[in-house]
């Protein structure tokens, strides 16, 4: 599978489309500043160097929106303790396609966002996977209300092995007693054939449907295509960690980010400056999703379709925002450490 978001900094790259992202980021500040201020006071000894791991950085502001906030946030506490900042090393990882080249050109950004500005040593390791579904989800290209029980099944299953998988890397890879916050695409309900899970990718569901329709999709086509994307509960976060077991949960907090945010602009922190935008909503979120799957898009329905589909997906966002209750989009963030004694 081909997944990378668009990279470069045009019109339809992820760089200029990832407000609702960045917005997501904005909201775990202060998670992220009160995990690092507990793993500096916390430890014995102050460290000498921290590293720290972006899984999923992707290439844009927000890339190193994080790594920015973790170097001010260990510069505070330093100074709070009067002793001297560690060192901090970051890692960005992501897919193999993801345009690491953009980031590079944009390093000298983290320079200026920074308090000390230092920064010594970033490099990748690429991974990627697949998920795989037998039975077709007919009419849906996520969870619905219609989707078969197997099929949600499936993608739990996928979800729980992924996220195992997940936290036993992790767990190798930080030493006893580091910090590692998460922010997930999440749901409130434990049924994840919900709306609330399927409020982005429905709309996008219509637009396919009105193609098929028209002739300009294979039906079969769009019955095939599934996102490998799973929304999780906080009882099934939960429940994931302590069954894996390497860690233990400082905190957990759900939070909506509205679809207004897709306006806030490159480097812009403050929500009340979002740009001014004669587009709808609609056609905004639909350029931040377009930043993200148009490469699972082409490779399964064709580049010819692009520009359509989006164009309609944007469409039928706007009218189905009539009901202004659907307007966010859930995340859960959790801050974990990883035990001493596993
Ligand atoms: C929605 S983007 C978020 C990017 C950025 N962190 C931000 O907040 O704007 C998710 C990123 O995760 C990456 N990703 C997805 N699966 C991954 C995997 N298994 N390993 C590494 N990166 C992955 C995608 O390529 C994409 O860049």
């Amino acid at each position: 599978m081909d997944l990378h978001m668009n990279g470069g900094i045009g019109e339809a790259s992820y760089a200029s489309n990832s407000g609702l992202q960045r917005m997501g980021i904005m909201k775990t500040k202060g998670v992220i500043e009160q995990a690092v201020s507990d793993l500096c006071r916390n430890n014995v000894n102050f460290p000498k160097t921290l590293v720290m791991a972006d899984l999923g950085c992707s290439s844009g502001p927000n890339t190193l929106l994080v790594g920015s906030m973790v170097i001010n946030a260990v510069t505070n506490t330093s100074l709070e303790m009067g002793l001297k900042s560690p060192e901090v090393q970051i890692n960005l990882n992501d897919l193999p396609t993801n345009d690491f080249n953009t980031i590079f050109i944009a390093l000298q950004e983290l320079q200026g966002n920074t308090t000390n500005g230092k920064m010594r040593d970033v490099h990748h390791q690429p991974s990627c996977y697949f998920t795989e579904l037998d039975e077709v989800n007919k009419g849906n290209i996520y969870l619905s209300s219609t989707s078969p029980e197997s099929v949600s099944r499936a993608y739990l299953e996928q979800f729980q092995k992924d996220f195992l998988g997940f936290l036993r890397c992790r767990s190798e890879e930080l030493m006893a007693g580091g910090r590692m916050v998460l922010t997930l695409a999440g749901r409130t309900t434990d049924d994840p054939r919900v709306e609330e899970s399927n409020r982005l990718w429905g709309p996008f569901a219509l637009a396919l449907q009105d193609m098929v329709f028209e002739g300009l999709v294979e039906e079969e086509k769009f019955d095939s295509f599934n996102l490998p994307q799973f929304t999780p509960s906080p009882t099934e976060i939960m429940n994931l960690v302590k069954m894996e077991g390497s860690f233990t949960i400082d905190h957990l907090e759900i939070f909506d980010v509205n679809w207004e945010a897709w306006k806030i602009m490159k480097n812009d922190n403050d929500a009340s400056k979002m740009k001014e935008a004669d587009d709808g909503v609609g056609h905004g979120v639909a350029k931040a999703i377009r930043a993200g799957i148009e490469s699972l898009v082409a490779n399964h329905f064709g580049e010819a379709i692009l520009d359509d589909v989006f164009m309609r997906y944007g469409k039928c966002i706007t009218d189905k925002r009539s009901n202004k209750e659907n307007q966010s989009l859930v995340s859960i963030t959790v801050s974990l450490t990883r035990k001493c004694d596993i």
